[in-house]
């Protein structure tokens, strides 16, 4: 299936928005939407009346972050998942994030957009993309009592719950710099 990117560009008074926006931004991009589609295609193939475990987590999430670790080694990216309802305490939503996060929040049409950095000692541009919560995810993400024993335990701080079709789930963030 054919992936509709939408991409709103957040305007500033930044000078860096007059120079090409770096090509990094653009393949990062491209292959964010491959994540998110191995993502949402490797969890509708657990079977309806199959319990979510270790396994099948092994076939979902896990590559998700496996895929980003090897782009991001590869390439000399930082591509994140972050959330405010985490369950990795490494995918805790941090500063600007958060403030994407309610973006997309008050905003449920909102895909994806690009921003520069904002701070002085950081010159770039972050680009931001909504992760949304399907059917497939709530054997994971859904009731708190219905969750994998296997993430009780390996998760005691676990936030990832909770969630309904359509809730955001969190976002991918990437930053790139660009120099003076
Ligand atoms: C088989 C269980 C399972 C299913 C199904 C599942 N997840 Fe997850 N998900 C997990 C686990 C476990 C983690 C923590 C991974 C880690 O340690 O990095 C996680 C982490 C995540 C994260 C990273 C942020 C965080 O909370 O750590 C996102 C985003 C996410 N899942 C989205 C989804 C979406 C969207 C779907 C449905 C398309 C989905 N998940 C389906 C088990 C699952």
């Amino acid at each position: 299936m054919k992936h509709f990117l939408f991409i709103l560009l957040i305007f500033s008074a930044s000078k860096i928005w007059s120079a090409p926006l770096p090509e990094s931004l653009f393949k990062a991009i491209a292959e964010i939407e491959n994540v998110n589609s191995m993502r949402e295609s490797l969890a509708i193939t657990i079977p309806e009346n199959e319990k979510a475990n270790l396994e099948t987590f092994k076939s979902v999430c896990k590559p998700v972050g496996m895929r980003l670790q090897s782009l991001n080694k590869e390439n000399q990216w930082s591509i994140r998942q972050a959330s405010d309802k985490f369950r990795n305490p490494q995918h805790k939503a941090q500063g600007i994030e958060i403030k994407a996060i309610n973006m997309f929040k008050k905003d449920k049409s909102l895909v994806s957009f690009i921003s520069d950095s904002q701070e002085k000692d950081k010159i770039g541009f972050y680009y931001f993309r909504r992760i949304n919560v399907q059917t497939s995810c709530l054997k994971c993400h859904g009731m708190k009592n219905k969750r994998p024993d296997f993430v009780i335990q390996k998760y005691p701080n676990d936030k990832a719950f909770g969630f309904s079709v359509g809730d955001l789930r969190g976002i991918y963030s990437f930053f790139v710099e660009v120099k003076k």
